[in-house]
């Protein structure tokens, strides 16, 4: 047990410790704290102290609090050097202004602009693109002969694809746009910064990475604001039916939307809308692989694969948390959280919380109850949940008809993270049409 006598000091470490994702020895830390302590102010050495909240009720009541709750001052726990380093670079707490780093009414200005694009009335007429290149993808595992990394040659991949097809944006670009993505949330695992060094060597603009995290970060934002400056300029003079179009002609009270908005914007559509679904896909698949009788069920009614979308999401829940800073003092779990005070919302642990989900951890394609909270809830909620949704559904539903026997080839690996995480590797051998 890495917590035998609840020391404080290690379990609060443990709760910011990317290496304790990686192993998912963070379960234990959240299951004693949702039994002793759900609401548990927390000192981790190097970060600004803050509650971990770790019951899915408590979760669900402050995301949605949104007055009393709010995003701007905080966003994702970050250490106190990070947190200084964007306030002397920028001059603000944050290096981009995203939905998540915004409250209202700023916020709803601005996330009404897509809004009505990401709802499933819109979405249909993208369902048989999708599932081209569901297919596409599919077709591609079945080509690489019986054996692949799932994450490395497929799961990456799939959800990128569809975030530049609904942008606009050409193929060709994927490669520095997964690298772009990659290591904007993965900095802290050198794997996942090797793999894209590796994916954008001799690309022009490229870097190569100094090993100076913030130093790297900011030629990263660099590289958003010179990629996306130029889509920016290019869907202003020339409209065109895609999300960046949309994103381009958005107004806030009447005006054009300013630069680093529209930059942000950007930068948040294909970060939040790539990641997230890949390490669902790929978190999905493991499940299956290691849960053959689930498998086998899926197979026999595919009519499951909803639920079992549902229960990939909840099992993966890729977002780990994220942050909010109270606006008056208020009791949560009958602890009283000051004014100022920052909160993370450990979504993980709202996904195992047994007062919630029985047997939650156990994976299972029909789950019959299932209020998962891997989106978020309140006014910030996932504003691509629908397709991310239709994506995944669209993958197993190619997947699962034409995979004949499927297991692993070598050890699943998670990546050392604690914001956006999921498998960096997943080895496997199958037989498919
Ligand atoms: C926000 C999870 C896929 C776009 C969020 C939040 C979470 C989340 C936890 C913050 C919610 C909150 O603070 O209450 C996920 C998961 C996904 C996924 C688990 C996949 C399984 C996507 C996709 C897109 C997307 C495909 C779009 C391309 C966004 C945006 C926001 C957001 C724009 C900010 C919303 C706001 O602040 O108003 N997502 N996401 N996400 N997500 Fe997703």
């Amino acid at each position: 047990m890495p917590f035998p006598g609840f020391n404080s000091d290690t379990l609060d470490n443990s709760l910011v410790n990317p290496a304790a994702y990686a192993d998912e020895s963070i379960h234990d830390a959240y299951t004693r704290l949702r039994r002793e302590d759900p609401v548990h102010w927390t000192e981790p050495t190097g970060f600004r102290p803050f509650w971990s909240i770790t019951r899915h009720a408590d979760i669900v009541a402050i995301s949605k609090a949104n007055d009393r709750f709010i995003n701007r001052e905080r966003t994702y726990i970050s250490p106190i050097e990070a947190e200084e380093w964007v306030k002397q670079t920028t001059g603000d707490s944050h290096l981009f202004r995203t939905l998540v780093d915004l409250d209202d009414p700023i916020h709803m200005k601005l996330r009404r602009i897509t809004h009505t694009w990401f709802m499933p009335q819109n979405l249909k007429k993208l369902e048989p693109q999708i599932a081209a290149i569901a297919k596409a993808h599919v077709d591609r595992m079945a080509a690489l002969g019986g054996q692949c990394d799932f994450v490395n040659e497929v799961a990456l991949w799939y959800p990128l694809r569809v975030i530049m097809m609904i942008l606009g944006l050409p193929a060709a670009d994927e490669n520095r746009m997964l690298q772009m993505t990659q290591e904007i949330f993965g900095p802290q695992d050198p794997d996942v910064v090797a793999r894209s060094r590796i994916i954008t060597q001799g690309l022009s603009g490229a870097t190569e990475g100094t090993g100076n995290p913030q130093v790297d970060i900011f030629a990263l934002v660099q590289q958003f604001f010179q990629y996306f400056g130029e889509v920016l300029a290019d869907r202003r003079a020339s409209p065109r039916d895609d999300l960046a179009t949309v994103i381009a002609q958005g107004t806030v009270d009447g005006e054009p939307i300013g630069l680093l908005e529209a930059i942000s914007y950007y930068a948040i559509a294909v970060t939040a809308g790539h990641d997230t679904t890949s390490s669902t896909a790929s978190g999905g698949l493991l499940a299956l692989i290691q849960n053959p009788a689930e498998l086998a069920k899926l197979k026999a009614d595919p009519s499951l694969i909803p639920g079992a979308v549902e229960e990939m999401i909840r099992w993966a829940t890729p977002v780990k948390h994220f942050m909010r800073t109270c606006t008056e003092d208020t009791v949560v779990g009958g602890k009283t959280i000051r004014k100022g005070d920052g909160v993370a919302l450990f979504y993980w642990s709202g996904n195992r919380d047994e007062a919630v989900f029985e047997e939650p951890f156990r994976f299972r394609v029909d789950r019959p109850n299932n209020p998962q909270t891997a989106f978020g809830n309140g006014v910030h909620q996932c504003l691509g949940l629908h397709l991310a949704r239709m994506e995944i559904r669209a993958l197993f539903a190619e997947l699962l008809p034409r995979l004949d026997e499927i297991e692993l080839a070598g050890e699943p690996k998670l990546s050392v993270a604690n914001f956006v995480s999921g498998l960096k590797a997943m080895p496997i051998r199958y037989r498919m049409r």
